[in-house]
This record gives C-alpha cells, sequence and structure tokens, in this order.
C-alpha cells in the first residue's frame, strides 16, 4: 500500500470531515475548501453542516469552485501525470464550496442563521441525524414526508396543519413534478384533515381542485402520456367526488376505477350566468372596458330577445339588424354585440350549459358539508375559454357563499382550492376583479386559501406573492420567473443558482411549513400513495365506510 493510499484510506476511516470554513460572508455566502474528497463528489444542492467550537450551521452548497487553474495549467501531464496529480491534490490543486447559510444550533437554541461559522469550523455533508436536529421528525399527523435532502436520506416532514393555513404555490417548467407533487399535497391535506377530526385540534379542510388536465380525478400520466399512478380522487374514492366538465370522463372513471368514487357530470345553468362570468373573460376574448360596461345596461333587453341573455349574445346572430332595431337596439350596440358574439362562439353547442341542471349548486353543497371535490376537464381542458370561465364561474358562486362568512360563524371547513395555470386568474390585469384574485385578497379569514399551480409564475400580479407563505420552487430556466418565486426569502441571490440547477421532482421549498428552506427531492408517489393510503385505512377506514354507506343509501 503506498503512503498516499494509505493516508487516504485513515482519513476516511471514522473520519467524515470533507473540508474547513475559510471565509466568505452571510450575503455571499460561505467558503468551504475540500479536503480528502474529490469536488466531483458534491452537487450544487447538498446540505451540509460546519461546526465550530460555539455550535452547528446548517447550509446548502450552492456552487462547487476548482480554483486552482494556474497549478493545473502549469502541471506537464504526459509524464507521470497520476503521481504528480496525487502529490499536488490536497496541497495545491485546491476545490472549494460556496455554501448559503440557513440556520444554527447555538446553545441548545435551533434558529436561522445570521452569521457564517468561524474560520477553519469542519464541515461533514448533512446526515439524517443531523437534519433531524433542525428540520425535525415526521409525526403523520400534522407533519408528512415531502422528500430527501441530498446527500442524506431524511425525510423532511411539511407542517401542513401549518400550510393550510395561507395559500401555497408550486412553480416550475413543464415536466418538474407540479401535478405529482399537487396531488401528494391534496393526499396529506386529506389525511391531516381526517386526523384534525379525530383530535379535534382544527376544522376540516375540503379541497376544490380544478384539474385541468384530469391528473387529480383520474390518473397521473408520464410526459410520454404513459399511466404513472391513479390520481388523488381515485386513491381515497371514500373521500373524493369527481365533477365532469366532459361527460365521457364520468364513464370512463367510473369504469376504471372501482372503488366506488362518485362521477358526475358538470352542468351550468344558463340563467345563472351573469355579466361578470363574461367580464372575466374580457382579456382572453379581447373585450373593451366599455363593451363590457355596456353588457350590464344590456342584460335585461337580451334577456327578453333569447329567453336568457346568455343564449340571445351566443345566438346574436340568428337576430336580423331590423328585429334587432325593433326591439330598441341602436346600430353601434348591434355591431359590438355581433362581434363578442363572434368571440363567444366557442361556446355555442357546447354540452355544460344547459336550461335547468345547475351542479354547480350541489358542488357547493358538497364543500360545506366537507366532501372533497375534483373538477375534472377531459378533452376540455385544452379549450382555454371553457375553463377559465368554469373556473371563474364556480369560484364567483363560492365566493358569494362564503363572503358574508366567518371561521366558527357559519363556516365550517377549510377550503383549499388547487388551480393550475393560476396566472390566467391572477395577473395584473384581472386580479383585482377575478373571482379568484378576490377569494385570495378577502376570504383567507374565512378559511379559504389558494394552492397556486403555475409554469410562469412572472405572469402573477406580485400581489399575490404577499398571500402566498410556502413555495415548492420546481426548475425555471427564465429569470424573470426564478426572480419572483425567490423573492419571498431572505439571500435571495443566494438561493437562485439552486433554482437552475433542480431536477425533475425536485424543489427548493420554503415558507412557514417548513422550519428552513431545503432543497427537496420529493418521495416518489408510487409507493408513497400505497403508504398514505395504508394509514388512511388503518385510522380511518372503519368510521368512514359507516359514512360512506349512509350517503350512499340518501343518494339512491
Ligand atoms: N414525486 C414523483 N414521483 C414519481 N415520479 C415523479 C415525481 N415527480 C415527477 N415525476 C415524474 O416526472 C413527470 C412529470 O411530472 P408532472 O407532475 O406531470 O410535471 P408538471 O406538472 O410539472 O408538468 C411525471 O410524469 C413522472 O414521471
Ligand atoms: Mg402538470
Amino acid at each position: 500500500m503506498s503512503l498516499y493510499v494509505w493516508w487516504r484510506a485513515s482519513l476516511s476511516r471514522g473520519n467524515d470531515i470533507i473540508g474547513f470554513v475559510v471565509g466568505g460572508s452571510y450575503s455571499r455566502g460561505i467558503l468551504v475548501q475540500l479536503q480528502n474528497i474529490v469536488h466531483e463528489e458534491v452537487e450544487v444542492g447538498y446540505g451540509l453542516v460546519a461546526e465550530s467550537e460555539r455550535g452547528k450551521y446548517l447550509m446548502i452548497v450552492n456552487d462547487v469552485i476548482a480554483d486552482s487553474p494556474d497549478t493545473a495549467v502549469s502541471v506537464n501531464m504526459s509524464r507521470k501525470p497520476l503521481f504528480t496529480k496525487r502529490l499536488l491534490s490536497d496541497i495545491l490543486l485546491t476545490s472549494k464550496l460556496n455554501c448559503v447559510p440557513v440556520a444554527c444550533a447555538l446553545n441548545g437554541r435551533i434558529d436561522e442563521s445570521l452569521t457564517v461559522p468561524d474560520y477553519l469550523s469542519k464541515c461533514r455533508l448533512l446526515t439524517e441525524d443531523t437534519a433531524e436536529t433542525f428540520y425535525g421528525k415526521i409525526d403523520w399527523q400534522k407533519s408528512y414526508p415531502l422528500g430527501t435532502v441530498k446527500p442524506s436520506e431524511y425525510n423532511i416532514p411539511l407542517d401542513v396543519s401549518v400550510m393550510v393555513q395561507n395559500s401555497f404555490g408550486i412553480f416550475g417548467k413543464s415536466g418538474t413534478g407540479k401535478s405529482v407533487l399537487g396531488n401528494l399535497l391534496a393526499a396529506y391535506i386529506l389525511l391531516y384533515s381526517k386526523n384534525s377530526i379525530l383530535n379535534g385540534d382544527d376544522i376540516p379542510t375540503t379541497q376544490l381542485i380544478f384539474d385541468m388536465h384530469s391528473e387529480y380525478g383520474l390518473k397521473l400520466k408520464t410526459p410520454t402520456q404513459a399511466v404513472l399512478a391513479p390520481g388523488v380522487a381515485q386513491c381515497f374514492p371514500e373521500e373524493f367526488k369527481v365533477y365532469c366538465v366532459d361527460h365521457e370522463l364520468v364513464e370512463e372513471i367510473e369504469k376504471e376505477f372501482k372503488r366506488g368514487t362518485l362521477a358526475r357530470e358538470f352542468k351550468i345553468r344558463k340563467d345563472k350566468i351573469e355579466v361578470e362570468d363574461i367580464i372575466a373573460l374580457s382579456e382572453l376574448l379581447k373585450m373593451s372596458g366599455v363593451g363590457a360596461l355596456n353588457l350590464q345596461s344590456l342584460k335585461d333587453r337580451l334577456d327578453e330577445i333569447g329567453g336568457n341573455w346568455f343564449d340571445a349574445i351566443i345566438n346574436f346572430n340568428n337576430y336580423t339588424n331590423q328585429e334587432l332595431k325593433d326591439r330598441g337596439f341602436d346600430v353601434q350596440t348591434i355591431t359590438s354585440l355581433r362581434a363578442l358574439s363572434r368571440r363567444l362562439s366557442t361556446f355555442k353547442n357546447l354540452p355544460q350549459f344547459s336550461e335547468t341542471e345547475d351542479t354547480c349548486q350541489e358542488l357547493l353543497h358538497d364543500l360545506e358539508n366537507g366532501k372533497n371535490v375534483v373538477v375534472s376537464f377531459g378533452k376540455y381542458g385544452d379549450l382555454e375559454a371553457l375553463y377559465m370561465f368554469i373556473v371563474n364561474y364556480i369560484s364567483r358562486r363560492l365566493r358569494e357563499a362564503y363572503v358574508g362568512k366567518s371561521v366558527g360563524e357559519g363556516v365550517k371547513n377549510r377550503i383549499v382550492i388547487f388551480v393550475e395555470e393560476a396566472h390566467k386568474f391572477l395577473n395584473p390585469g384581472v386580479r383585482e376583479s377575478s373571482p379568484l384574485g378576490l377569494i385570495a385578497r378577502e376570504l383567507r379569514k374565512r378559511g379559504i386559501v389558494l394552492g397556486i399551480i403555475d409554469q410562469t409564475p412572472s405572469q402573477i400580479d406580485e400581489n399575490v406573492f404577499g398571500m402566498i407563505w410556502n413555495f415548492f420552487v420546481g426548475a425555471t430556466s427564465i429569470e424573470r420567473d426564478v426572480d419572483v418565486v425567490t423573492s419571498s426569502l431572505k439571500l435571495t441571490q443566494l438561493f437562485k443558482p439552486l433554482v437552475s440547477a433542480l431536477r425533475r421532482q425536485e424543489f427548493l421549498v420554503y415558507g412557514s411549513a417548513l422550519k428552513y428552506p431545503a432543497v427537496i427531492k420529493v418521495v416518489d408517489y408510487h409507493s408513497i400513495v400505497e403508504k398514505i393510503r395504508e394509514e388512511y385505512e388503518r385510522k380511518f377506514k372503519v368510521n368512514v365506510s359507516d359514512e360512506y354507506v349512509k350517503r350512499f343509501l340518501e343518494e339512491d
């Protein structure tokens, strides 16, 4: 055994120190000089712990630096290359890490770190034990396993009891794992709510999920459209009701899943549509503000000609100019209504509009009674106008039902509303008037919060970010998007490189539900969902089945 190999082996035996703090600053990060380890073995996003005489510091690596280029270029690698490299390694060929200070444990107190560890503090890769002292334990009551922190196998607890108190956001470009994470959070919220009812320590939490691509109501798919896993409603058919905008989905859900999910066709009763439901689409339909205002004053007259103003507008071109003039419409109004009618032509002959059925009322009733609701769009998910219309319409009616109430006075449940493509409802142009924007602003105190899912967060009004208390940030390459999703962090500049380095299924997570920010590889959905289901059956199935049977009997 050569002296060098013996020396390396003796270092690695019982000695897990990988380097020492050699400098840096709070605002730019801590510099760690590596020893006993090749920098290739450390990745951006790794957790690191520095130990000084006073205590321990939790840090996240945000840069890996090979900082001896001058020495390296002077080596003549054609002569005894390996020998030369070994001789120089650790002495002249140095490598450093730049780390974000996250938390510190000093004198038995753990807090966020507002300083940097002392010179020559010993650094180790994060282990399960140390991670647990900083992030705490999973109890499957309030806190649930979110995922692992590299390089350890430690599973970080997400405090769902805290998360549901305020709006949260899942961001990242397409394919990063937002929908999978959304389903996972929904499953945890369900379990948390059941636990909180059992323990009597919180009001129940009910979920309303706008499921654009039928991933919550039916199944999750891989990017190549293969089936990944059943969606949350299929995992807990006893707890969810799926309203299908696409009637073919009702059959598909019932055929595919035999556990008894209640699937129901979603119908909008035309006379419940208000002018504001159309106005909410004005950006998409390129309607001017004046045009929108006129509509309100024209409503009665339109009601007269079409039996219902919405029908009248959709079918406006069925009326001749003369007929309309006789009914008191002037030429200018006729022209702009014809233009609006053309823009609304997507809605013509859609089966979701009905003369008599009002499933929205039933949906609101379900929510009020603690039933979790998924609104799945099926093949209509790509019809932007219809998706926006339905999300706005349900939200508007929900808001109307809750505006006068508060927790304790008439509000029995908290409601979490999941919405994909949230910027469509929360961009600066519509945030102040869209029902979801109003809900975000007014109804938190009445127990309604949003689970915002979005690929382009920079299009969301900046005021909305002030209402988001927990951020799940997946890979995003557009700088504007990285800027807004990290803006609520201290040391924003240090965290940004972490976002660019995220892989699929990895998220930078921070906010009230997690003790400290962390880069997390989200738990594998397949296996965790099985575990969640087991946990659910073990604890709640007995009670639930009674309820379930009762409800079935009632509905027959
Ligand atoms: N937690 C996870 N468990 C298992 N697979 C995952 C997980 N997160 C992401 N994936 C994989 O990544 C793919 C994309 O995830 P998805 O949630 O559909 O992305 P997004 O909604 O951001 O476009 C999934 O189809 C799956 O293959
Ligand atoms: Mg998705």
